[in-house]
């Protein structure tokens, strides 16, 4: 018998030689509330049956944490005929647990059964990271809350928002209200714009940790920044357009930035805060101070990408600063890779590598500098798990900027300690896969880009190395990824039907 597809690909998974045990509408589930809700909000919608509780007589599914059983996230699932039993080393090893029992209820012609079957699963990474870009387009609370759903059902726990950009600030901060009053009403592209208020924030963060994930909020600094012009003109240099900027511009259409006006186009690199002026860093307190306070995940981002238009001593100056402040509030810092050519980043920050898979122009030397620092990267190669770039065949959203159109094949075949050269398991905080919107307006449209690929992302960040296992190859994860269909399309999951993917349909 083939083994149950299971996404991300388990640490060790074998099969018994017994019956499945079957799944009736008498079948209960005795054990932790929280999870128990959690598997039978799945079971639900995937089989119309409804789990009822149980008095714990051994007969039915049992859902368990036993901290002596292994490490953190980490998990069992035993299954035979007479009983189903999930034990999570802590809640959220039971929550994946259930994730995992959830793909592999399969259907014969009796009904719905589980498989004989005896998992042993724990994560390979602590960080395993979506991004959702909600500056060039603003996504709703709603909209949020489905993607925390869709990559926690991966094993994902941490969810980074991208929450300020050039084109809007989505965040309203109680010590600088302009930004939001002022620098929030449009998107890419004459769409409307829109803001998180603090409560929406707080839904966000709170959703996520009854997930089991974190929220790392953005404030992209000291490029990116047109936005906060808008509302602080005395913070903003004017906008600088280099001749790369204004091809761009030509290319993808749009005005060019103009001080005191909203822009909607898609240039990178022609904004920056005001290096020299102590009110710069009033601001960049002021702002990580409330949200550090807002956010209890330990880690706040403060971007450092594509300051283009900053000159390399300016850049240091002001990485050392904002990473400095970060710090000193008890956080720990994340920046973009680029933040890495300051020599005095804070030693604490976290580095967010942006490279191709084989690094070009000084990347991976710049993201090695956070691991001389004693901290760690967490690797988002733009190659192969930027979920905003095109597929080779399918729909037109997305861009081709990082080496062309990402195949799913392309997503899934890497390997996390093969990318920056040097480092390896112990400099990998670890992996996120962020989706950029300046083409992706709504959560269909994230549906779309993000699945499967989000799937492949995940088992780099979750699954044993590739090698290592003989489930860490394309060959399995296309058939396994396959088998997920129908459990997506009950979850609502209006995933991209790559024809690179067999997918089974029931
Ligand atoms: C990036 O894609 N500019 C981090």
């Amino acid at each position: 018998m083939s083994l149950p597809a299971v996404v991300p690909a388990p640490v060790s998974i074998e099969t018994g030689s017994g019956a499945p045990f079957r799944l009736t509408s008498a079948t209960t589930v005795t054990g932790e509330t929280d999870a128990a809700a959690a598997l039978s909000a799945i079971v639900g919608a995937r089989t119309a049956l409804a789990l009822a509780d149980g008095d714990g007589d051994g007969d039915g599914i049992e859902l368990r944490i036993d901290t002596g059983t292994g490490g953190p996230e980490s998990y069992r699932i035993v299954a035979d005929e007479a009983s189903v039993s999930v034990t999570g080393a802590d809640a959220a090893g039971l929550f994946y647990g259930v994730q995992t029992l959830s793909q592999i209820i399969a259907r014969d012609e009796q009904g719905w059964t589980v498989p004989a079957v005896t998992i042993d699963d724990s994560p390979r990474f602590a960080y395993r990271g979506v991004m959702l870009d909600v500056a060039r387009h603003f996504h709703p609370v709603e909209t949020v809350k489905g993607y925390i759903d869709r990559a926690a059902s991966l094993k994902l726990n941490a969810l980074h928002l991208h929450l300020t950009d050039d084109q809007g600030w989505r965040i309203h901060l109680d010590s600088r209200p302009e930004l939001t009053e002022k620098a929030s009403a449009t998107s890419v592209g004459g769409d409307l714009g829109g803001f998180y208020t603090k409560a929406d924030f707080r839904e966000i963060v709170e959703y996520a940790a009854s997930r089991h994930m974190i929220v790392v909020p953005e404030i992209d600094m000291p490029g990116h920044t047109h936005a906060v012009g808008l509302a602080y003109p005395e913070l903003a240099e004017d906008p600088t357009l280099s001749d790369h900027m204004r091809e761009i511009i030509r290319d993808y259409g749009g005005e060019e930035p103009r001080a005191g006006s909203p822009y909607d186009g898609m240039a990178v690199g022609f904004s920056s805060l005001k290096i020299h002026d102590e009110a710069t860093y009033d601001f960049v307190a002021d702002v990580f101070g409330e949200l550090a306070a807002m956010t209890p995940g330990p880690y706040l981002h403060f971007g450092g990408d594509e300051s283009l238009s900053t000159t390399d001593e300016d850049f240091a100056v002001f990485v050392a600063r904002a990473s400095a402040i970060i710090a000193d509030l008890g956080k720990t810092p994340v920046a973009w890779h680029e933040a890495g050519a300051a020599a005095d980043v804070a030693d604490t920050t976290v580095g967010q590598y942006w490279g191709f898979l084989t690094p070009q122009e000084g990347a991976a030397e710049k993201a090695t500098a956070f691991i001389d620092n004693g901290a760690q990267l967490i690797l988002s190669p733009a190659d192969a798990i930027y979920l905003d770039m095109k597929y080779p065949s399918g729909p037109e959203l997305g861009l081709t900027w990082a080496n062309g159109p990402t195949s799913v094949e392309r997503a899934y075949s890497w390997e996390p300690s093969d990318v920056v050269p040097g480092v390896d398991d112990a400099g990998i905080l670890g992996v996120e896969a962020p989706l950029w919107t300046e083409t992706i307006r709504t959560s269909a449209d994230i549906d779309t880009m993000a699945f499967p690929r989000a799937a492949a992302a995940a088992e780099a960040a979750w699954s044993p190395a590739t090698g290592a296992s003989e489930l860490r190859t394309w060959a399995s994860f296309r058939e396994r990824v396959g088998a997920l269909g129908p459990l997506w399309t009950s979850m609502g999951i209006g995933f991209h039907p790559s024809d690179e993917i067999p997918w089974a349909t029931e």
